[in-house]
């Protein structure tokens, strides 16, 4: 594994402060935590969105906090130094500050997380208050939030009224004074991410889907790769189409089982003569 320095919090503002683009995606796997470890990926998001990715269930609410406790834990042994952040699934923080800081607190200590994520605006800004005083790292996530999809009418972009725009530059700003190190903004407008980059102070802003202008850009790794087949969202740009390589290597391989030209010689073990002709006088063959 090619070695670079541990991403830590300060290293991540400086980033802000030099004005370089934060890179950060999901990743639910050891395999693909080790790829994007050698990309040099400097954040990673075990996103409660491995209950649609990875497991194929229709929505991120069944999932569980030993689901992502287990993905997490796969995620860091392929990735040392990324800053690997924890996605607080469904009814994990939502019922308490207590829950919150406990759940929080799992991350950290079975997953060697370096911080959480949580949705929601100024009303759950106690909740980011708590885990914070507990000495954990956590971020907002504005917008669109799949946990309250149902809530807001489906995955649609947010903040395009002004109204709604205001609440959400609201709700960053009670994020960022509950202590939040940084906002997730998924699915906003442009301009408001823009406007509401240009008010962080003590915290940076992150886009999945809300335009150019935060300190980094957030993109879902199944997205990228074609790999999750019910929807492509507009955002997500296909960088390379895995889907189709794997699906032709698997039309491959089932042809050639059937066929029988796989195995071939280079692909199976063999035995020394001598040891094969002994093993069948033991045999009485
Ligand atoms: O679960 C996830 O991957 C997320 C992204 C949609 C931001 O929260």
């Amino acid at each position: 594994m090619t070695e670079r320095k541990k991403v830590t919090l300060p290293r991540l503002f400086k980033k802000v402060s030099d004005g370089q683009p934060i890179t950060w995606l999901t990743c639910y796997d050891y395999p693909t935590a080790y790829l994007q470890e050698q990309a040099g990926i400097d954040m990673i998001l075990v996103g409660d969105s491995l209950g649609m990715t990875m497991l194929g269930y229709e929505s991120t609410l069944p999932v569980t906090m030993d689901d992502m406790i287990r993905h997490t834990q796969a995620v860091r042994r392929g990735t040392p130094n990324a800053f690997l952040v924890g996605d607080m699934p469904y009814m994990s923080y939502q019922p308490s500050i207590e829950t919150a800081i406990r759940n929080a607190g799992r991350f950290m200590a079975e997953a060697s997380c370096d911080g959480i994520k949580l949705e929601g605006g100024a009303e759950m800004a106690d909740r980011i208050h708590g885990i914070v005083a507990a000495g954990i790292p956590a971020m907002g996530h504005l917008g669109l939030t799949p946990q309250s999809v149902s809530a807001l009418g489906g995955y649609r972009v947010q903040g395009k009224g002004a109204l709604q725009a205001k609440k959400i530059i609201d709700d960053a700003k009670a994020l960022e004074q509950a202590g939040a190190f940084a906002i997730l903004l998924e699915m906003v407008p442009d301009r408001l991410c823009e406007l509401i980059t240009k008010r962080a102070e003590n915290c940076f802003i992150m886009s999945l889907g809300s335009g150019p202008h935060a300190h980094g850009q957030l993109l879902i790794y199944h997205d990228m790769f074609g790999l999750y087949p019910r929807f492509k969202p507009r955002m997500a740009k296909v960088f390379g189409n895995a889907g189709e390589v794997i699906l032709n290597g698997l039309k491959q391989y089932v042809q050639e089982v059937s066929e029988s030209t796989f195995p071939q010689p280079e692909n199976w073990f063999g035995m020394p003569d001598e040891e094969y002709e002994e093993l069948l006088k033991m045999l009485g063959e």
